[in-house]
């Protein structure tokens, strides 16, 4: 089916393809032939294994039959119906999201095309439901590149498009322990007292802006490309009771720490928090079909009963992304890969550790289930990254190029190297890609000052 010589593809490729978040004339992609597991192989042969789940989104693994199958079945028996129809995918599959939310409270379920819309469409049902305009978003945050889900974005994303087209955004910082701006005399503050500056800053924020004017409070429960920020226990509870307090919603943003990948569901699971709304997508589907949704509590869902929501995507509910989700979800659970992840999570956290002993170009790691990140450093002391903000450096381009060459693929951020492979690894891979991890951090050790 659609074929065409292997030494075609990169050609034909770099003369029509427009390429997102490149410079055109820099992007170096890599032709892919096929998938399988926790690895895919490139039209040479070469076989990567894929610490990346190629876009933080393939949680299951690559290839899977089972949702394969589904995708074709449903494609012979209905690909598409009108967004105010309805069929056996959409009541299935909204049922099973309603199940596996938050203490199964998010009942009600709108499906988009992916995560930007999903948190587009999220604070359209805040706004609607409150009648307020803000939405308060961090600053290491991403929500999505289309305009009002980069309006939201925190990162510098967002700064490369602005003025933002969405008004009434407004940031605040992070609960970043490693290098947070209110700590940097006392680092080993205790952990409620970390948290309590963190929800004071959230505080006072909330009383300069005007709590009648403010909508919401996005954030990514585990902060995803902006360095894997795990809260600190009591920080999401307190959003929540922020949110309570001030007639706000809160909206969990799990594009890319839902469906298992922090060894729960969600990842506000592990803190028992139940946000109003909360967005996802990625591995909703693991990626076998486009699909996002955000699920609410019902009485957000209600208070449009009787008022239209005048919003709508031609593509909602696609029927074949659905049947992706449901045989998706339904592989997550037999396979108890949620289960996995978490037992893998004390596994990636001691590979992590005996990294951090053995080479002095890494300042910190932190994980929560299979959701790492490694953050280097040329010096421990002064934690100066090994690239800029926002941009790279020759060490940080060595390092990914020398994992690519030795068979990992993993998404390098600036300083930072993700490690977000598909929940199905074992042990034995995730040994053998710390094993070239570690040789590549002898390029960056290399760099360190002391
Ligand atoms: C936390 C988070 N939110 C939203 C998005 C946007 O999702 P999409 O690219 O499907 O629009 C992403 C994508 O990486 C994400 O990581």
């Amino acid at each position: 089916m659609f074929d065409l010589p292997d030494d075609e593809i990169l050609p034909l490729s770099r003369e029509h393809v427009f390429w997102t978040w490149s410079a055109q004339a820099a992007v170096k992609p890599i032709a892919v032939k096929s998938a399988k597991g926790v690895h895919f192989w490139d039209v040479d042969g070469a076989r990567y294994l894929d610490f990346n789940s190629m876009t933080m989104c393939v949680n299951i693994g690559h290839g899977d039959l089972r949702v394969i199958d589904a995708i074709v079945e449903q494609a012979r028996r209905l690909p598409y119906t009108a967004p105010a129809m309805t069929n056996n995918v959409r009541a299935l599959a909204s049922r099973l999201v309603a199940e596996i939310s938050p203490g199964a409270q998010l009942t009600k379920v709108l499906f988009t095309l992916g995560g930007a819309d999903a948190n587009e469409n999220a604070i359209k049902l805040a706004r609607g439901y409150t009648g307020r305009l803000k939405v308060l978003t961090r600053y290491r945050s991403y929500h999505g590149a289309s305009a009002g889900a980069l309006a939201a974005t925190g990162d510098p994303r967002r700064v490369a498009w602005e003025p933002s087209v969405m008004p009434g955004v407004v940031h605040f910082l992070d609960p970043y322990r490693y290098r947070s701006t209110f700590h940097r005399t006392n680092p080993d503050i205790a952990e409620t007292e970390f948290t309590k500056d963190y929800l004071n800053h959230l505080e006072e924020i909330i009383q300069y802006e005007g709590p009648e004017t403010i909508a919401a409070i996005l954030v990514e429960s585990v902060t995803g490309t902006n360095g894997v920020i795990i809260p600190p226990d009591g920080y999401l509870a307190g959003i929540r009771s922020l949110c309570d307090r001030y007639g706000m919603l809160m909206i969990a943003d799990e594009v890319m720490s839902g469906f298992g990948r922090t060894g729960r569901w969600f990842a506000v699971d592990h803190w028992d928090v139940v946000p109003d709304l909360m967005t996802m997508a990625k591995g909703l589907t693991s990626a076998y079909a486009p699909l996002g949704a955000v699920a609410m509590k019902p009485k957000i869902a209600a208070h449009f009963d009787e008022v239209p929501f005048r919003s709508g995507l031609t593509y909602t509910s696609h029927p074949i992304s659905l049947a992706a989700a449901i045989a998706n979800i339904n592989v997550l659970r037999q396979d108890r890969l949620v289960e996995h992840a978490a037992a893998m999570g004390p596994v990636l956290r001691r590979m992590l550790n005996d990294l951090g002993e053995a080479h002095p170009s890494v300042g910190d790691v932190r994980s929560i289930g299979l959701f790492g990140i490694i953050e280097l450093v040329r010096d421990r002391k002064t934690k100066e990254p090994m690239a800029p903000w926002n941009s790279s450096s020759p060490e940080m381009i060595a390092f990914r190029q020398y994992c690519l060459e030795h068979g990992l693929y993993l998404e390098v951020h600036w300083h930072t190297a993700l490690i977000i492979p598909p929940l199905i690894i074992s042990e034995e891979q995730l040994a053998e890609g710390f094993k070239t991890l570690d040789e590549a951090l002898r390029i960056t050790d290399k760099a360190c000052k002391r």
